[in-house]
Parts: C-alpha cells; structure tokens; sequence
C-alpha cells in the first residue's frame, strides 16, 4: 500500500467537470483578472467566515504583509507571534521593516496566551497568533489582552479553514485576519491564493487599494501597493472548492476520530489535545511519538508518508538570527512531534493501516 500524505490527483478527479467547466469559463470570459469571479468568490467566503468583507490576494505571506500595511505597522513597532508555524508569518512581519517577537507555545502547539503580556512593550502594535494543525488559539484570552493594551489581532488563519472558536468561524475575531489557499490547505486553490477578512470599511478599502498596486481609482497611486491580486482562474476553482469544505471539514474529523480510536492504547504516543470551546478542521493530525525518527523510517518502509511541522522552528533559521529567543517548550516538542496524513481522500481503512503499522513498530522495538 502507498499512502500519500496529500492526493492532488484524486482531488482533482473527484470534481473534474465541475473544475474543468469553471476554469473554461474564465477562459472563454477574456477577463482573467480582478472579474466576477474574484467578486462572488470574496462574497461567498466573506459569508461562509461570518465577516462584512473578504478580499482575494496572491497568498498568504502577502495578506498577512497587507494586513500589517494597512494598520500602519512599520519600522520601530514590534508584533507578538508565535516560532512554532510557517516562516510567512514571521517573513510578513519582517517584510514591513518591524520586529517579530516570540512567544512560546502551550500544549496544543500553539502561542502560550500566558506568556504574551511580558513581551508587550510601548512599541508592541499587534499579535499574530495562529490557529496551527487546523485548531482555535486560546482567543478569550489574546482577546482580553489586545484589548487591555490596545493593541490589534491580526489571526492567520492559514490552516484553519471552518474550524470554530465558541460557535463562530477563526477569521472573524481579529481587525483584519487572513487566510492562504496553497494547495494543501483546507480550501485550497490549484496554485497559490490567499484572502483577508475584516469587518471595517475603512480598512477594507484600504486593503483593496494596496493588492493593487496602492491605487484608489485606476492610474491614481494614494499609497504604495503590492501586485497582489488572486487571479480569475484560481478564484473560479476555489468556489467549487468553498462548495466542499464542510464535507471535507467532516471527513478529516471522522478521520481523527479513528486515529484516536485505533491509537489511544498506544503508550509511546500522545495524541492531539482539544482546545476547549473550539472545533478543529485538522489540517494536520499531529502527534507526540517516542523514537520519533525510527517511526518515520519504518513508516517510510511501508509505504506511509509523513512530515515534520515544522522541523526547525522560525526563530532558529539562519535569516531570523537576530530574533533568537528562548522558548524551551517549542524546543522540546520539535523533537517528538510527527504529522500522520490525513486528507478528504485518505480512507479510514489507510488510517487503520498507518496505525496497525505505528503499532508493529514499538512492538519491535
Ligand atoms: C500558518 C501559515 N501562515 C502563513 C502561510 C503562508 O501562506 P502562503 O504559502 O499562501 O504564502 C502558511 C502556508 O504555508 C501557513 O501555514
């Protein structure tokens, strides 16, 4: 049996006609940027997340730099995030010439909301928490502390598609929150993609101007704008995807569901901590495994993929140098934790699989 950690192909082939007639259609239309597809696409999710507006961008990193632009975040302001996620999130914060400052993280992975008021200094102006694996952050508590010190909450909410915090979708908590549709997300374009939700006007038109070169009207520059635009091809294929995302939500809950079932026994491993309050869309199924590296490899032996998220936390990369920090935490769970697969497609009968394998390996050990 192979098991791949992601299935583009069988993604693809489950909705073919309907992916095929919605990318001939921006074909035959001629219009192939910021159209109606780009329109419908940012009313549906805007709707779908619970906010008054959504804005189509290139990708993630981008609507997480425009989110910052648009608060005025720059040169001498410091925003508050977590090491343990892609390294867009710190980039975008380095992207706009201000400091990232990390927090570490509790036991879901994610920023440690106790440990945040220490690193909030005068220049503090935002905090990027993310909701990782696919779960909510702690957010009554990043709530209470942004508004206490005035300070924004921008969520990246990159692997959080659906997922929900106290009933309501992640997206719609923060001033201005923003999502990617990199192909392995939740909703997930056929190249790059991204989108950003808020519910200011003000803000909103402001995010418009500066995905598009900062213009207000066409050839008139009020302030300078980024190419960041989701294209009219990507933005038909994502609302066939949106059409999905609940089912497929559904099936990767089911999936972690039987995951727990077939490895609760299991002594060596711990499995993922639900936040309370919240609904998780998992992205990722991440555990906690005892020779860790020796399960990879014998997982590897019979055909299962697996990853690592993420390997080496952001602050240690060599880019981020200057913004080493100590956060014990991070670094001890780096070196146990081990994404299984888990995608729409992916069977509970592979799920049970992978796991009778987890299993024949600590028996051999
Ligand atoms: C948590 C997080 N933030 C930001 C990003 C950046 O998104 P993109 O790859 O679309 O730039 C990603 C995706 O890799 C992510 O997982």
């Amino acid at each position: 049996m192979e098991i791949k950690f992601n299935d583009f192909q069988k993604q693809y082939k489950s909705h073919h006609q309907k992916f095929d007639k919605a990318i001939k259609g921006v074909l035959n239309s001629g219009w192939y940027i910021l159209g109606t597809q780009v329109a419908d696409f940012e009313k549906k999710f805007a709707g779908y997340i619970g906010t008054k507006y959504a804005v189509g961008v290139a990708n993630g990193l981008e609507a997480l730099q425009i989110a910052l632009l648009a608060l005025n975040i720059g040169p001498g302001d410091e925003v508050i995030t977590t090491s343990h996620t892609a390294a867009a999130t710190a980039l975008a914060i380095i992207s706009v010439g201000a400091k990232p400052v990390f927090v570490d993280i509790d036991e879901y992975f994610h920023i440690d909301a106790s440990q945040i008021e220490e690193k909030i200094h005068s220049n503090t102006k935002a905090i990027i928490p993310v909701h990782l694996y696919g779960q909510s952050v702690d957010l009554d508590k990043i709530m209470a502390i942004c508004r206490k010190h005035q300070i924004h909450l921008i969520e990246d909410c990159a692997q959080a598609h659906g997922a929900t915090y106290q009933n309501k979708k992640v997206g719609s908590f923060g001033i201005i929150n923003c999502f990617s549709f990199y192909p392995t997300k939740n909703l997930g374009a056929f190249g790059d993609g991204g989108a950003i939700t808020t519910d200011d006007k003000y803000l909103y038109d402001k995010i418009l101007q500066l995905r598009n070169y900062g213009q207000k009207n066409r050839y008139e520059h009020e302030v300078y704008g980024l190419n960041s635009r989701l294209d009219e091809i990507q933005a038909a294929i994502l609302l066939v995807q949106l059409e999905y995302l609940d089912r497929n939500n559904k099936t990767r809950q089911k999936l972690a569901a039987a995951y727990v079932k077939y490895l609760r026994q299991v002594k060596q491993i711990k499995l993922p901590a639900a936040r309370k309050n919240s609904q998780s869309v998992f992205h990722l199924f991440v555990i906690e495994a005892e020779s860790r590296d020796g399960l990879i490899e014998y997982l590897k032996s019979k055909g299962i993929a697996t990853l690592i998220h993420y390997p080496i936390p952001v602050h240690r990369q060599p880019c981020f140098k200057e913004y080493n920090s100590y956060l014990p935490v991070l670094e001890d769970k780096i070196k146990v934790i081990l994404s299984l697969p888990i995608h729409p497609f992916l069977t509970k009968r592979e799920v049970k699989y992978i796991c009778e394998n987890i299993k024949n390996f600590y028996k051999s050990l």
